[in-house]
């Protein structure tokens, strides 16, 4: 039985006071024995702080983003070794702002999906498409090509700790999330074209997060259909009423299914 896993995405949002107050507040309402698996994930300069704020909770820190180079030579970047090495569990590779703003290539991010889960970091990868591509049709394709290239040469035991994110780029802070209906027939392809590719052991074990404008009200919805496990949250997690009322639509929904 997958797990529901909830993550919040804060992306370029609090500060070091702000983060540090709200990571407390979700680790309170979140006890290592939670049956739900709830991730955060703030700016990289306060991983450290909110590590020790969630310490002992069934809150998991993660990163958005790491380079997928040993220490070296690499201005401005953060080895995925640095991030275990301040407690992050996870990291966020491929989120369609690091694609789109920071033009990110699937090639950089299947270094980087490589790279951590040689290293043992456990990998959130975001797949989607743009609103002119589900118009055009191509919604399919468009998340054959980037799971294709984003998990290229990886073994399927490999993948074991993989998360995948789907998160139609029009559903991203936009307050417009896809229907339950359009998750779910994603999912559902997501699901069998890693069964195809990797096997049906690693097809059905693979938790698949939906992302794009979850809130407290469309989160029992979304949670509900059967191929999706969890949220990518962005803007409703950046309150702990919000993300913790998300967290608990997943914790039913997970009870449901047991
Ligand atoms: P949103 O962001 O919940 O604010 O739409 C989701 C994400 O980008 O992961």
């Amino acid at each position: 039985m997958r797990r529901m896993f909830v993550a919040g995405n804060w992306k370029m949002n609090t500060d070091r006071a702000g983060g540090t107050e709200l990571a407390r507040a979700i680790a309170k309402a979140v006890p290592a024995d939670a049956a739900v698996d709830v991730l955060v994930a703030p700016p990289l300069p306060y991983l450290l702080p909110i590590g020790e704020a969630i310490a002992g909770s069934g809150v998991a820190l993660g990163a958005q983003n790491a380079y997928f180079e040993p220490p070296g030579a690499f201005t401005g970047e953060t080895s995925i070794g640095m991030l275990k090495d301040v407690g992050c569990r996870y990291v966020i590779l491929g989120h369609s702002e690091r694609r789109q703003v920071l033009r990110e290539t699937d090639e950089t991010i299947n270094k980087k999906v490589a790279a951590a889960v040689a290293a043992g970091l456990g990998v959130i990868l975001c797949v989607g498409e743009t609103l002119d591509e589900r118009d055009g049709g191509t919604t399919e394709k468009v998340l054959e090509t980037q799971l294709s290239a984003g998990l290229k040469s990886l073994a399927a035991d490999a993948v074991s700790d993989l998360v995948i994110a789907y998160e139609p780029v029009w559903a991203i802070g936009t307050g417009r999330n896809a229907t339950p209906e359009q998750a779910q027939a994603a999912h559902a392809f997501i699901r069998s074209w890693l069964s195809n590719r990797f096997g049906p052991t690693v097809g059905a074990a693979t938790r698949i997060q939906y992302g794009g404008s979850v809130k407290p009200d469309n989160a029992a919805q979304l949670l509900g259909q059967p191929d999706v496990d969890g949220a990518l949250v962005g803007g409703a997690s950046l309150k702990a009423d919000s993300f913790l009322a998300i967290v608990q639509a997943a914790q039913q929904v997970g009870a449901a299914r047991r």
